[in-house]
């Protein structure tokens, strides 16, 4: 058994009458058809207890797509006791075997399941197709396919002396207990390989995600039930994450967090964790990627035209919520006028609509409290002398959480949307005067406590060299002439540092080291 180095999966581009658009087009109607029950899943069983919540597209508030249950305390113990039954015969499968049902995960989901992945992703969480295609389908095959390339690569590494007459041997075991993966509603492929990568190094886990992602998430279960994952190796609960902390960062297996969102929810899980140490069999291994304050920074000898599409894909596609989205733009003022003049045009060609209509680039973001948070920035600088909105400002709930892609020109580089997260359609730019490179370097480096992307851009060479050298710890994914999105796993293993998270790069044998538990074996003959 040995698997090849992957490629990636390639991504559909949905074109107008082609098969795949018709087959697309035909999942969002059946999906948009039926009122789906949304089950838990614990030891394989499907649950359907506790207080009923409805799932609606965020871009038609009024269509009811489905309903989950808020889960109880119960769930939890019930959870911990299935991954705790399953763990010896998963821990004990052969490597190979486990791999090759993430490797089926993969091949199914890049045929059967797609269109109704891409539909579940779309409407869920309101990606437009080419972008659920990225999220869902590709990514997420390279997850599951470069991870099982990865851990195979690990594991035959034996890099150990054995002098006779003894033999050395290291054993690549699962962390002992159960892992608990908390994940965000902004990927598909992130929530599902929060729990993938554990599980296939031999782990159990329980998988909390963001009820803003349960639609989906149920997908991906049963995606993972047709590959032949055994039951109680990955079990969903939709008990409320305070409630779920409680009883697992208590408890004595436990043994490790994957958790992907927000800084402050991660700093706080971290500081549970902190308090209960003397409760674990174990330290627990604690990976988290978190938030972002990404930057573009352009050079005044960098290409216009390419900063200008940067701004606007790296800004605003998926609606800005990317932690990889640019936030703030630093640009030079010889190149500013060219800059916004393409930028501004490019801008008022986006449409802005539901998901069912291929063509609309600008769907919606995923909640109220997100729009509100998101509006209320808007506003804070509408009121501002110092800032000037260039493009978009406008925003509208009525329908489904609309908001403008919106660009802020400010004078002040440390106008709260240069510095805090706001994880939306908003980009803000500050000018800067051509003499002043270096000082705007230092202020990229210094103005959020973030390091997850950022991009240079320059035609020196030895401007960019510089750059890269003074931003080295700016940023864990940094990008010269490109937009700071879109890491591709297997090409750009993607995580931050700072505020951003643990660094642990998604997508990378670093990541699938955190759980695995070595054991040395010396043995004399
Ligand atoms: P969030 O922090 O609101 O939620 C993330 C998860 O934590 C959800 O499952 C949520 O229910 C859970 N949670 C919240 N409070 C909890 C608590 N007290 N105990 C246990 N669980 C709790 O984040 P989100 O809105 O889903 O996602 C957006 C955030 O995620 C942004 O900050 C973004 O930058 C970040 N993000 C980072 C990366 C990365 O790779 N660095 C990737 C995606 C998203
Ligand atoms: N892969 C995602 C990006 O880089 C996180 O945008």
């Amino acid at each position: 058994f040995n698997i090849d180095i992957p490629a990636n999966e390639p991504v559909f581009n949905y074109a107008p009458e082609s098969a795949e658009t018709k087959e697309l087009k035909e999942a969002l109607r059946q999906a948009k058809s039926e009122t789906r029950e949304l089950p838990a899943f614990i030891n394989g069983k499907r649950i359907l207890e506790g207080e009923k919540v409805s799932v609606h597209p965020p871009h038609e508030r009024s269509h009811t797509l489905g309903h989950f249950y808020r889960g109880t305390t119960e769930h939890v113990h019930q959870a911990i006791e299935a991954a705790a039954n399953a763990k010896q015969a998963w821990a004990d499968t052969p490597w190979h075997e486990r791999a090759a049902v993430f490797l089926r995960a993969a091949d199914l989901l890049s045929g059967p399941f797609r269109a109704r992945m891409n539909a579940a992703t779309m409407l869920g969480q309101s990606k437009n197709a080419y972008q659920a295609d990225i999220d869902a389908v590709a990514e997420l095959c390279d997850f599951f396919r470069f991870n099982a390339y990865f851990y195979q690569e690990i594991i035959k590494d034996q890099p150990l002396h054995s002098p006779k007459p003894t033999w050395n041997k290291l054993e690549y075991r699962p962390l002992e207990g159960f892992v608990l993966a908390i994940t965000p509603f902004n990927f598909t492929s992130i929530a599902a390989n929060l729990p993938a990568a554990p599980a296939l190094c031999g782990n159990t886990v329980i998988w909390k995600p963001a009820e803003t992602q349960i639609y989906s998430a149920v997908v991906i279960m049963e995606l993972f039930e047709a590959a032949g994952l055994p039951p109680g190796v990955i079990n969903l609960i939709y008990t409320d994450g305070p409630e779920v902390g409680n009883i697992v960062f208590k408890h004595r297996d436990f043994a490790g967090l994957h958790f992907t969102g927000s800084t402050g929810v991660f700093q706080n899980l971290w500081k549970e964790i902190g308090n209960n140490i003397t409760s674990y069999r174990s330290y627990p291994r604690i990976v988290g990627e978190t938030g972002g304050k990404d930057f573009i920074v352009a050079h005044p000898s960098s290409d216009a035209e390419q900063v200008a599409v940067a701004c606007l894909r790296g800004s605003f596609e998926f609606q800005g919520q990317k932690c990889s989205a640019a936030s703030r733009a630093y640009l030079p003022a010889s190149l500013w006028p060219s800059i916004k003049e393409r930028l501004v045009a490019d801008m008022d060609t986006l449409k802005m609509g539901t998901v069912e209509e291929f063509g609309n680039f600008v769907n919606a973001v995923i909640d109220e409290r997100s729009f509100d948070k998101i509006a209320k920035y808007i506003d804070g600088e509408k009121a501002k002398s110092t800032s000037e909105i260039i493009a978009g400002g406008g925003y509208d709930k009525s329908k489904g959480f609309f908001i403008e892609p919106t660009v802020i020109v400010t004078t002040d580089p440390h106008s709260t949307t240069m510095e805090e997260e706001i994880f939306g359609p908003v980009l803000t730019i500050y000018v800067y005067e051509d003499d002043q490179w270096e000082e705007t370097l230092k202020l990229v480096d210094t103005t959020s406590p973030y390091a997850l992307t950022g991009a240079v851009f320059a035609q020196d060479r030895q401007v960019i060299n510089h750059a890269t050298r003074a931003l080295e710890n700016s940023a864990g994914n940094f990008y010269v002439n490109d937009k700071p999105t879109g890491a591709v796993v297997g090409q750009q293993p993607f995580g931050g540092a700072r505020g951003s998270g643990t660094n642990d790069k998604a997508g990378s044998p670093l990541n699938l080291h955190r759980w695995i538990s070595m054991r040395l074996i010396k043995e004399n003959f």
